[in-house]
């Protein structure tokens, strides 16, 4: 049995800004947001900066790095323009996503396999900024197997076929990521995995061993809406705790 690994979660605070930016001003204030998941139990604070600056603004990753002390992952595309913005503001990871302007979220992984001889510089440069790499792939051997290849410490798997999956199909992914996870481990690979989760999806990602952090942001923002971001981010923590606990036969709290 693979020792017990603490599980991280990183909250994503883009939809905070979706909400402000519907408006233009300045209210609700995503950095308010992280303040209030950092008290809450997050591990990290996970933003993306899209290229078209449709939620998370520049604005907010200098006063994210400035003002809060957790752990800064910054999602971005891996272009010459998004690694000019990493190396100023040195985050402590960045995931480098696909992205495709009219997507309305990052609809699939990164194909990594596809553009080794690109990636690999990049990767390079954003580690010599004393940044962290995790690459965002789907749960599929040949990506895992291409992101150990070009250097990536860390790949966070999609977990978004598994959460719109039902049924039979959701067993079919959640097994792709459970292969997905433990190969990762096997080559030496940090796991993360993200996308979608829920109050209903999370539990059997939290079980799985492999995997030490999880980002969740579409559903948290939506559940605060109910009952406030820092019971849905503590009802959220204490899920994945729960789950991760029972994956090693522990009683739980
Ligand atoms: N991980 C990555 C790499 C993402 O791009 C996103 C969405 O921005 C998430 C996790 C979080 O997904 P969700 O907002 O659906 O929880």
């Amino acid at each position: 049995m693979i020792e017990k690994r603490p599980l991280r979660l990183g909250v994503n605070i883009d939809h905070v800004a979706t909400i402000r930016n519907a408006r233009g001003g300045g209210h609700p204030d995503p950095v308010r947001a992280a303040k209030l998941a950092v008290v809450a139990g997050a591990d990290g604070i996970t933003a993306h900066l899209r290229e078209d600056r449709r939620h998370i603004s520049d604005d907010d990753i200098t006063r994210l790095v400035s003002e809060i002390d957790l752990p800064l992952n910054l999602e971005m595309a891996a272009t010459e323009a998004m690694l000019a913005v990493a190396i100023q503001h040195r985050p402590h990871a960045a995931c480098l996503v696909p992205e495709r302007r009219q997507e309305l979220t990052t609809e699939g992984g990164l194909d990594v396999a596809g553009a080794e001889e690109r990636l690999a510089p990049f990767i390079a440069q954003l580690a010599s900024a004393g940044i962290r790499v995790s690459l965002f792939v789907d749960p599929k051997e040949k990506q895992v197997r291409a992101a150990h290849a070009v250097g990536a410490p860390i790949v966070e798997l999609h977990t978004g076929a598994y959460c719109d999956a039902a049924g039979a199909m959701r067993r079919r992914e959640l097994d792709r990521i459970r292969r997905a996870a433990a190969l990762a481990d096997e080559l030496g690979l940090e796991c993360h995995a993200g996308h979608g989760l829920s109050f209903d999806t999370v539990g059997a990602i939290a079980a799985i061993p492999n995997i030490i952090e999880l980002n969740i942001g579409h559903f948290l923002v939506g559940e605060a809406i109910f009952g406030g971001l820092d019971s849905a981010v503590r009802r959220m923590r204490a899920m994945m705790d729960q789950a991760r606990s029972e994956a090693y036969g522990e009683k739980s709290a």
